[in-house]
């Protein structure tokens, strides 16, 4: 019997959100320790069947809602493929937590694009998976800037720019990062929405935050470029950019307490990644094993729900 499967990774944002989204750069890697997974079998029970099981679904795709996005990504990308609706059962699951800036979506999206593809044995470049994915992105999450889908299709760490080419960002030395859950979930489209509606009433101040951002994502792709990466230099720049992301009142309490026990146990540079307001924090730590424990242990200690370590190289 048939059967296919495909991976998505899950992703952080290094520097740059929301600046992002008014056309300064940001820079997003891929965090391959989650994953987002789809399969699809041949099933003789008639009908296209989805299991998403961590959502605790089971149903017909011809009696999916128009608004469920997982009929919505299905039903795109087998029009661009010109198939129609196998019967078929496409099972999804996902380690990447949802609504916390990890790309939860997205690499569900990317996995299921990736799945049909290979059911009918078409090969879809990743800039054509990104844009599918963008599609879907767009239906739940305003006018997101395109990052998620860019950086979990190509799978690479992105210098990102909306409306232009990808960059990829050729990294010259690992960097170890720990990713710290504050366990509140906040949908990125209501930080984004609510700077929107600031930026409206005095875009001369917000832009100015803006261009700041855009400096330290420069100085940040030229440090991840070089042969020898200064970790301070790198770590400096990460608190530069949290410490504009908290004058935008993007942070919140939950956040900040976990930035400061990752600062305080070591990390050399602490910062929200994503939309704020809850969600992830990142710390960049020496890649030592007591520094890794040290800064895991402050983060647990400090009100963290979860906490990944990922090594990029
Ligand atoms: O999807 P998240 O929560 O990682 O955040 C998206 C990043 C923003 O810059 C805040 C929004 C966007 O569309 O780029």
């Amino acid at each position: 019997m048939k059967k296919v499967e495909a991976t998505s990774p899950g992703k952080i944002i290094l520097c740059g959100e929301h600046a992002v989204v008014y056309g300064r750069p940001a820079i997003a890697v891929p965090v391959t320790d989650v994953q987002a997974q789809a399969s699809i079998k041949m099933a003789s029970t008639g009908g296209f069947r989805i299991i998403a099981s961590d959502l605790k679904r089971d149903y017909l795709l011809a009696e999916a809602g128009s608004d469920d996005p997982l009929s919505t990504i299905i039903g795109m990308t087998l029009a661009q493929i010109k198939q129609t609706a196998p019967d078929v059962i496409l099972s999804v699951t996902s380690t990447i937590p949802l609504g916390r800036g990890l790309g939860s979506g997205a690499a569900i999206s990317t996995s299921i694009v990736r799945a049909l593809a290979a059911f009918f044995e078409q090969t879809l470049a990743p800039a054509e998976v990104s844009k599918l994915v963008y599609e879907v992105e767009k239906l739940y999450h305003g006018i997101p800037s395109g990052i998620d889908n860019t950086v979990v299709a190509f799978e690479q760490p992105v210098y990102f720019v909306k409306g232009q080419a990808i960059e990829r960002i050729e990294m010259r030395q690992s960097l170890t990062l720990i990713i710290g859950d504050t366990g509140v979930v906040s949908p990125t489209y209501q930080a984004v929405g609510d700077l929107r509606r600031r930026w409206q009433v005095e875009p001369e101040f917000y832009e100015r935050y803006f261009d700041a951002i855009e400096a330290i994502v420069k100085q940040a792709k030229v440090a991840l470029e070089q042969d020898r990466l200064s970790l301070s230099a790198f770590g400096q720049l990460m608190n530069e950019n949290q410490t504009i992301l908290k004058a935008l009142q993007l942070s919140s309490p939950e956040l900040e307490r976990l930035i400061e026990a990752a600062r305080q146990a070591g990390a050399m540079g602490a910062k929200l990644s994503g939309a704020g307001w809850g969600g992830n924090m990142i710390a960049l730590v020496p890649p030592k094993k007591e520094m890794i424990e040290a800064v895991t242990q402050a983060l647990f200690e400090a009100g963290a729900t979860g906490v990944i370590v990922t090594n990029l190289d």
